[in-house]
């Protein structure tokens, strides 16, 4: 088990074990060596920082790689004028893609001033072989880039940059193996993301997805417990499980399981008190799982059920594999199951030959669906997806109609926060509040904000409110009793 281990009792003169989790322990002390001489020659701690980009997937591997700085002797902090700077980056739209070549230009200027400064590129977009052209030719001053696939080769990967003194570029195409038992350093002590499977198999038209994550795989429901029950014992009372498609769960094990037979067993994990989940395609979301949300007190109850177009048509165009109908039913399902749901969407505005009629019907749907929130985005091309292909729609055209958009889902949104202002809800405080002194932040089971008056002693503990005030998108609330 990690916690037992020893990272300066290692063998580092000795044989390269050949189990990958002991290989890479084998490499993280290698580079804890190296971290220390490099120390001692200079005079001083090394720092570390780890910027992520992208969405709880990437969050979830920013963890495990922080892990593995720290466990080579590393300092993490928070500013980007640290000795090794990496980029954790996502590629799902375009603007996700530029932010990362403009950081870089920022970084050769800092390595300049720092001669043990190195730089590290991973994540999504490093599997796109364009991207690894571009930074092969234009940016020789990166130290190291790896990819989605072999995370878990971190340390090895660093420490042949250590050897060799020059720019290590290590990117898979694919995997099959899932490494268990790495470091990890979690960003909230109360709070964690668990990976219940990686990949996606369902190649929606407009989505990169599955090209830079690779083919579904499902983690063992053993490992998920064990591991849930290991940060429970470590103080996390609230998980989310993390998945491209949860509602496929267990497909790929050798004993098949449901997503919602997973969940009524990591319900079952003593001293935990809250389950999410992330995310779920409407193509294949079962009565079965409603049933399991609504009796079961510890899920809570937010549903994220990514629309995308409201449009059959376009739907159809999309390989989403359901219409406006089914998913409005679904809607209506999980609302007669749990009145008090909290229901979230991803919409896309602007897909290729998106007319006025499907964009009406998009609207529609978000009428009627009444979303407590809803994450919009324009359209952006991504090469080697089906829908790339396709002729792109003129910018005003799309702006417009997103603007329109936009106010629909606002108003909504608006009406829906604001329907519990009076009531008392439980509260997870997560952080003290950024902008008003006094005061902390924290989240209702329905994924709802909530400030109030209080002070750092009261983060990770759960806490009942009085909404007070509603705010739209989130309340001011005045704290009744800690729980
Ligand atoms: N697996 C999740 C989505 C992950 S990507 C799911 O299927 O729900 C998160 C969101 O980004 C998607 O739901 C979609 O709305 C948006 N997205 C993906 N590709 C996009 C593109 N090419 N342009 C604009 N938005 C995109
Ligand atoms: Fe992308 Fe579709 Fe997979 Fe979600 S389900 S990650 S949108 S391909
Ligand atoms: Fe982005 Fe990769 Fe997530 S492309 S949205 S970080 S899976």
């Amino acid at each position: 088990m990690l916690n037992d281990i020893d990272f300066d009792k290692i063998d580092i003169n000795g044989s390269i074990p050949e189990d990958e989790t002991n290989r890479q322990y084998y490499y993280i002390a290698k580079c804890r060596e190296y971290v220390s001489n490099l120390k001692k020659e200079i005079g001083r701690d090394l720092t570390c920082s780890v910027k992520t980009f992208g969405c709880q997937m990437n969050a979830r591997d920013s963890e495990k790689i922080l892990g593995m700085l720290i466990l080579m002797g590393y300092t993490p902090i928070e500013s980007e004028d640290a000795d090794l700077v990496l980029y954790n980056t996502c590629t799902v739209r375009e603007n996700a893609n530029q932010k990362v070549y403009g950081h870089l230009g920022y970084l050769k200027n800092k390595k300049k001033h720092n001669p043990y400064m190195m730089i590290g590129l991973c994540g999504c977009m490093m599997q796109e072989p364009q991207v690894i052209e571009t930074i092969r030719s234009k940016y020789r001053f990166v130290d190291v880039v790896f990819g989605t696939h072999n995370i878990f080769k971190f340390a090895e990967i660093l420490y042949t940059r250590f050897e060799s003194g020059s720019m290590v570029i290590d990117i898979w195409d694919r995997t099959d193996e899932i490494v268990e038992d790495l470091p990890s350093e979690r960003k909230y002590s109360f709070k964690a993301g668990v990976n219940i499977m990686f990949g996606c198999n369902n190649f929606c038209s407009f989505c990169i997805v599955p090209y830079v994550r690779g083919r579904e795989r499902s983690r063992n429901p053993r490992d998920i417990i064990r591991e849930i029950e290991m940060l429970v014992a470590d103080g996390v009372t609230e998980v989310t499980l993390l998945g491209q498609n949860v509602n496929s769960y267990g497909k790929t094990l050798d004993d098949k399981m449901t997503f919602a037979e997973l969940l009524e067993l990591v319900c079952q994990v003593d001293g935990l008190k809250r389950v999410r989940f992330m995310t779920s395609h409407p193509k294949d979301l079962p009565d079965e799982l409603i049933e399991v949300m609504a009796k079961e007190p510890k899920i809570c109850k937010h549903f994220h059920l990514p629309l995308q177009s409201g449009s059959d048509r376009l739907l159809t165009e999309m390989n989403r594999h359901y219409d406006k109908a089914t998913y409005l039913e679904l809607v209506d399902k999980l609302r007669a199951a749990m009145p008090d749901i909290s229901i979230t969407t991803d919409i896309i505005v602007g897909y290729p030959g998106e007319t006025e009629e499907d964009f009406n019907d998009t609207l529609e749907v978000v009428r009627k669906a009444q979303y407590d929130a809803a994450f919009t985005f324009i359209y952006s091309k991504r090469s080697g997806t089906a829908a790339a292909k396709k002729e792109q729609l003129d910018k005003d055209v799309v702006k417009e109609r997103f603007d329109r958009l936009l106010k629909e889902v606002q108003t909504i949104a608006a009406d829906r926060t604001n329907r519990f202002e009076g009531e008392v809800k439980e509260v997870l405080v997560e952080s003290v509040n950024d902008h008003e002194e006094g005061m902390v932040t924290g989240r209702m089971d329905n994924n709802l904000l909530v400030h109030f008056k209080g002070d750092e002693s009261l983060i990770g503990s759960y806490v009942d409110v009085k909404l007070t005030d509603g705010k739209d998108f989130y309340y001011i609330g005045e704290a009744v009793k800690e729980r």
